[in-house]
């Protein structure tokens, strides 16, 4: 049986629908006017879960802004321990070590969206956690993203949730698609749980190498580019945005992040609205990334979101007056949003695998910051570390630079 999108919303526990109704404003409003009263001023305690470099440039820009991370990762040797005093290495569901994490923090937020919500739940219980989890149960659905972006009005690729392999030809033959990719709806990441389907291939026998309950089947579009837009929204509702950067993707990989992009401003106002949107209608708090498709006809369609900072912004780093991570932290920490104002042109270039060996062309450069995340295993595919190409926007006056 195939699910339509009216189907989806009984069968599905979608949490969206009790957003902007009138109880829903009126306890947030509340929890804000607790919130605000009880967030401090530095020295603030900010606890991570998830040790990834995400979460290490996390916490260096916490340590920046005086505030003390902990870090809490099942794996031993996280990158993000490097970089910070206090660490739990835990499992995910070890509930004591939670407890002990969550009353040792005044705010707690995530690296990944992955994280199970069983754990976020229980977290809540001891302390705030930030971004709210209703949003990273969206995120972490396909089925439940794609209709929350859908109920806003935001534009997605076509879809349809598939149960069955009947449901991939119904989908083919109701759009009059002949290709559509077929994705896993939990734990995709770097195109993992992916596969690109046409008219004429056996979908029982792809159906049954993935070995899913459900499913998403979604149109191929035939984009011209894809860029991202990342937001930071603080607890007083103000937000700041930073340039949409376009995607170069190799192997499902993130290569580069490009900006400025080079789009029309037509493109990149439609994109960032619809951001815009999103943050809004969640009473984000934190750092909010979105993925877009741009068609060759200057659609702007919205692949994937993640409440949390993002690969395709760390140019923000070396480019912005106020980094995504400076701005994730202040914001999750109760402290105002800063100014998301790009200073320099920037090409970021991520270091995968043996890339990390070859960072001396870069560390020779004037024009390049290395970023090594410091982790000793080189796998094909791992992330090591990027690098970011900086263009000054102006000049610096000539006597600063005699100087
Ligand atoms: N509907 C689609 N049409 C065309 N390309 C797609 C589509 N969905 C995904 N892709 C390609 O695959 C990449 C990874 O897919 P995505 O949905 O972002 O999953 P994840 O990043 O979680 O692996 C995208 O960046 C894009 O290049
Ligand atoms: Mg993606």
């Amino acid at each position: 049986m195939r699910l339509t999108h009216t189907k989806i919303l009984t069968s599905v526990s979608l949490p969206f629908s009790r957003f902007g109704t009138h109880d829903t404003l009126n306890f947030l409003q509340e929890s804000f006017a607790i919130m605000k009263k009880e967030m401090k001023r530095p020295p603030i305690r900010l606890g991570i879960l998830g040790g990834g470099q995400l979460g290490r440039m996390s916490a260096l820009a916490a340590a920046n802004l005086g505030i003390k991370t902990t870090i809490y990762a099942p794996e031993e040797n996280s990158p993000a321990f490097d970089v910070t005093q206090n660490h739990i290495i835990a499992d995910y569901g070890d509930k004591k070590a939670l407890k002990k994490f969550a009353e040792s923090v005044d705010v707690v937020s995530y690296e990944f969206e992955n994280i199970p919500l069983e754990t976020v739940r229980y977290l809540e219980k001891f302390t705030q956690v930030l971004p709210r989890p209703a949003l990273l149960e969206v995120s972490q659905h396909r089925l439940k993203e794609k209709q929350f972006l859908n109920d806003l009005g935001i534009p997605t690729a076509r879809w349809a949730a598939i149960m069955e392999p009947q449901d991939m030809n119904e989908f083919h033959t109701d759009h009059k698609l002949y290709e559509s990719i077929l994705k896993t709806v939990r734990f995709g990441y770097d195109g993992k749980g992916q596969a690109r389907l046409s008219k004429t291939d056996d979908c029982k026998r792809i159906w049954k190498k993935f070995k899913q309950d459900i499913m998403i089947a979604e149109e191929v579009i035939d984009f011209k580019h894809e860029i991202s837009v990342i937001i930071a929204r603080d607890i007083f509702g103000k937000t700041a945005i930073y340039d949409p950067s376009r995607n170069i993707h190799t192997d499902h990989i993130l290569d580069v992040s490009i900006v400025p992009s080079g789009l029309s401003e037509a493109v990149l106002k439609k994109a960032r609205n619809y951001t815009q949107k999103i943050a809004d209608a969640v009473d984000l708090v934190g750092v909010l990334a979105v993925e877009f498709f741009v068609t060759k006809d200057d659609k702007v369609l919205a692949n994937e979101i993640a409440p949390r900072t993002h690969n395709s912004g760390h140019w923000t780093i070396d480019a912005c007056t106020v980094s995504q991570f400076e701005n994730h932290v202040r914001c999750v920490c109760g402290l105002p949003v800063g100014s998301a104002k790009r200073h320099s042109n920037a090409i970021m270039k991520n270091l995968i695998g043996d890339a990390i060996y070859s960072t001396d062309q870069y560390l020779n450069s004037r024009d390049f910051v290395v970023h090594n995340y410091g982790k000793s295993d080189a796998k094909p595919g791992r992330k090591m570390g990027h690098v970011t190409q900086i263009f000054p926007l102006s000049p610096l006056s000539p006597k600063l630079k005699s100087r």
